[in-house]
């Protein structure tokens, strides 16, 4: 029997599968992969926070079912970050729930308060969930273009105006994956002007919150007044502190969303195992060199990038934050695309990239490399892709110097 189901007949085929088939075959004939693909930190979390996880791991007490919202020492774990980090008070009662991941948490979230045909507003490019969460849930997406060459608020309003039914919901993602962008508090409080005047609710992806490099550290839209009568906010231990398969993430702000979500979740799961949320706990409360050392160690991968990058005739704007580049195609290269770039990488180079119109339409025309290689490494790919652009007569510019024959 085959049978088109409603949902999966939403989901297109995931754009990274072609690059990953790639990868695995030239892994299997033994190629060295050098892989910028996926944003998967690649340290193990600090050691205290491991010694925590096996310490409770020997109580034998801590293997029941845990609790779906969370423990109550990591919401409140949670809330004093918020308000060491932002100045923010929160309730660990009713405005923290913690996730399983925040992939799941945005997932349930859509599910919790989308009705079939309401329309969210989603940026584009956007890491997938942003926009698919909400598919799944049986929304429509309105696109919104995001990006250096546009201004959010003109693509905001634009959107806006021409929507119908109105939107319930915006997705907000600064740092952002894939395109590494940043704002300031200015930002978020004009957003919340008018999507409080529009009646629409924010969901705020902050997951790289700590993960920058230059300037103020990213602000967080509940610090804006009254941010909390209509937004709420995600927050991770996966890459603050390099503990993506722990599963730990966090949604915190407006009552009734989190009230909405948990409700969701208590169907759907027992929380995160107790010893991952005991040491998840101890992650937060506990000493935080290792944040400091986590950037260090992006930085000095991105300068490393960058600028090799640059020497070998492809220069990329420098992010400010997140683990990634977000890199628009050599312009003698722009007509190919970026998954035929991206292949063409893989095979030519054998260094693994994402293509950007995996991220949406608007991705077109870039690639995004992840910081998930040490230097060493990043270095040799910087050679490879050196040697590529040459072969195929890409000058310093990144302009086309001669014919490329395919
Ligand atoms: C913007 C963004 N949000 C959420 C996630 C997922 O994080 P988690 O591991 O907490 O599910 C990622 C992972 O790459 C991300 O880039």
């Amino acid at each position: 029997m085959t049978q088109e189901f409603h949902r999966i007949k939403r989901l297109p085929p995931y754009v990274f599968a072609e690059v990953n088939a790639l990868k695995s075959k030239a892994r299997a004939a033994g190629e060295d992969i050098i892989d910028f693909g996926m944003g998967n930190p690649d340290q193990p979390p600090p050691q205290h926070v491991i010694d925590k996880l096996a310490e409770t791991l020997a109580d034998p007490r801590a293997h029941r079912y845990s609790t779906s919202r969370g423990i109550p020492g990591l919401r409140k774990a949670l809330c004093a970050y918020y308000q060491r980090r932002f100045g923010v008070d929160l309730d660990p009662e009713r405005e923290a729930i913690v996730t399983l991941g925040s992939k799941e948490g945005l997932a349930n979230l859509a599910q919790a308060i989308t009705s079939p045909g309401d329309i969210i507003l989603a940026p584009n490019p956007s890491y997938p969930i942003h926009a698919f969460g909400f598919i799944i849930a049986g929304a429509a997406i309105r696109s919104i273009p995001v990006g250096p060459e546009f201004d959010f608020m003109e693509q905001l309003e634009r959107a806006m105006r021409h929507s119908v039914p109105k939107p319930s919901a915006l997705v907000l993602n600064y740092p952002s994956n894939p395109t590494a962008e940043v704002v300031d508090l200015e930002f978020y409080s004009t957003v919340v002007d008018f999507c409080r005047e529009n009646g629409i609710y924010v969901i705020s992806d902050l997951a790289y919150a700590e993960v920058y490099f230059e300037g103020e550290p990213p602000p967080s839209i509940l610090q804006v007044p009254g941010a909390k009568d209509i937004a709420v906010e995600f927050t991770s231990l996966s890459k603050t502190y390099s503990m993506p398969g722990w599963r730990i993430g966090f949604c915190a702000g407006n009552p009734d969303l989190i009230a909405a979500l948990a409700r969701v979740k208590s169907y759907l799961d027992y929380g995160a195992f107790t010893p991952i949320q005991v040491a998840a706990t101890a992650a937060l409360n506990g000493p935080q060199e290792c944040i400091d050392e986590m950037r260090a160690r992006y930085r000095s991968r991105r300068d490393v990038l960058v600028n090799g990058l640059e020497a070998a005739g492809w220069p990329i704007p420098s992010p400010p934050a997140t683990m990634f580049c977000w890199a628009p195609l050599p312009p003698a290269l722009r007509e190919m695309g970026s998954l035929e770039f991206s292949k063409l990488l893989l095979e030519e180079a054998q260094v693994a990239v994402a293509p950007g119109i995996g991220f949406g339409e608007y991705g077109e025309g870039f690639v995004r490399l992840g910081l998930v290689e040490n230097e060493h490494r990043t270095r040799q790919a910087v050679r490879n892709i050196k040697a590529f652009l040459k072969s195929l007569g890409v000058n310093d510019q990144g302009a086309k110097v001669r014919n490329i024959a395919s």
